[in-house]
């Protein structure tokens, strides 16, 4: 029950403090250059949504997307409000690299850097904008199925449920899995017969093309369909310990520095 000597016990404590003193006095001014940092980058992000960025056939992502992210529902223009960084990051580098077909924007983004890219996908990460109208056709006869797919797959055809990888109601699994719930129809249609034609081609380990090819034109319209219906996530602000990636609120001014 003797425990270590107690005369160590000062001295350690003091060299302790010592030590969290030298750490904090490290890592205040890193903490406060990089929320400068991250702060410039989204007001960047947040020109080339509105303007482009200055280059040759950079029009502004606004015009389609709008400026809130909401997109165009009635023409299938996705909404990227909210997904993550990552995630429009790597879908941008795709249409750069002709992995991911688009034929819509692939001249649009030919001429920005890694760094607006950067930018601008910080930008939309952090825009919180609630479900637009979706004037596709419903169809109730689907109802049950589209509902069974996602959340069931049809394991005799090996087609696991969606919400594995899209998470809870299709509400994405950051960083990498994308929330497809609240897109609108006419979008979620267009990707999945993309990826089953293998013209969209930048998933990883072609998950969605294997899927997107077991599924029949039918069980695609009501996996759609019943996507299209929910509610997109509208993250509040979450503690910075918990931001799994950018889910968080854009500030309104600039990032506050201390
Ligand atoms: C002329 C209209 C147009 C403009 C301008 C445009 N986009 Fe798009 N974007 C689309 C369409 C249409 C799609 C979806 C279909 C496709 O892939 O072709 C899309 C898809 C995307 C996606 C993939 C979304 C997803 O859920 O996978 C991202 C991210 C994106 N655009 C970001 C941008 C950014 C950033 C800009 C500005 C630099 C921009 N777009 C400019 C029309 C446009
Ligand atoms: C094993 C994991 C996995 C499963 C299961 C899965 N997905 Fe996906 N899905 C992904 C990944 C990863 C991506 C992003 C691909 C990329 O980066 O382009 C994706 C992308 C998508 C997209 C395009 C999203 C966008 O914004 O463009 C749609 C639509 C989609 N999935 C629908 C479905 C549906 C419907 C099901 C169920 C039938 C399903 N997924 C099941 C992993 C999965």
């Amino acid at each position: 029950m003797t425990g270590p000597p107690q005369t160590t016990f000062p001295s350690v404590r003091r060299s302790l403090a010592m030590g969290l003193m030298l750490l904090a006095f490290a890592l205040i001014p890193a903490k406060a250059a990089s929320a400068d940092n991250e702060g410039a980058m989204i007001s960047w992000g947040h020109t080339i949504a509105m303007q482009g960025n200055g280059l040759p056939g950079n029009t502004a992502c606004a015009e389609c997307h709008r400026i809130n992210g909401g997109g165009m529902p009635s023409v299938g223009i996705p909404r990227i409000a909210g997904q993550t960084e990552t995630y429009i990051y790597r879908e941008i580098r795709g249409v750069q690299k002709g992995t991911r077909f688009s034929p819509y924007m692939d001249r649009i983004v030919l001429n920005l850097s890694k760094r607006d890219i950067h930018a601008v996908a910080l930008y939309y990460s952090t825009v919180r904008t609630p479900k637009l109208h979706d004037p596709a056709e419903f169809d109730p006869s689907l109802a049950t199925l589209g509902r069974r797919i996602a959340h069931r797959g049809l394991w005799e055809r090996n087609i696991p449920a969606c919400i594995i990888c899209h998470g809870q109601d299709g509400r994405g699994i950051p960083p990498n899995f994308p929330y497809i719930a609240g897109q609108s129809k006419t979008y979620l249609l267009g990707q999945l017969f993309s990826f089953a034609v293998i013209k969209r081609k930048d998933d990883p380990e072609g998950l969605m093309r294997g899927i997107a090819s077991r599924l029949t034109n039918r069980e695609i319209k009501a996996v759609a369909q019943y996507f299209a219906s929910l509610e997109p996530p509208v993250y509040g602000p979450i503690p910075v310990k918990n931001r799994p990636d950018r889910l968080r609120l854009i500030p309104h001014k600039e990032t506050p520095s201390p």
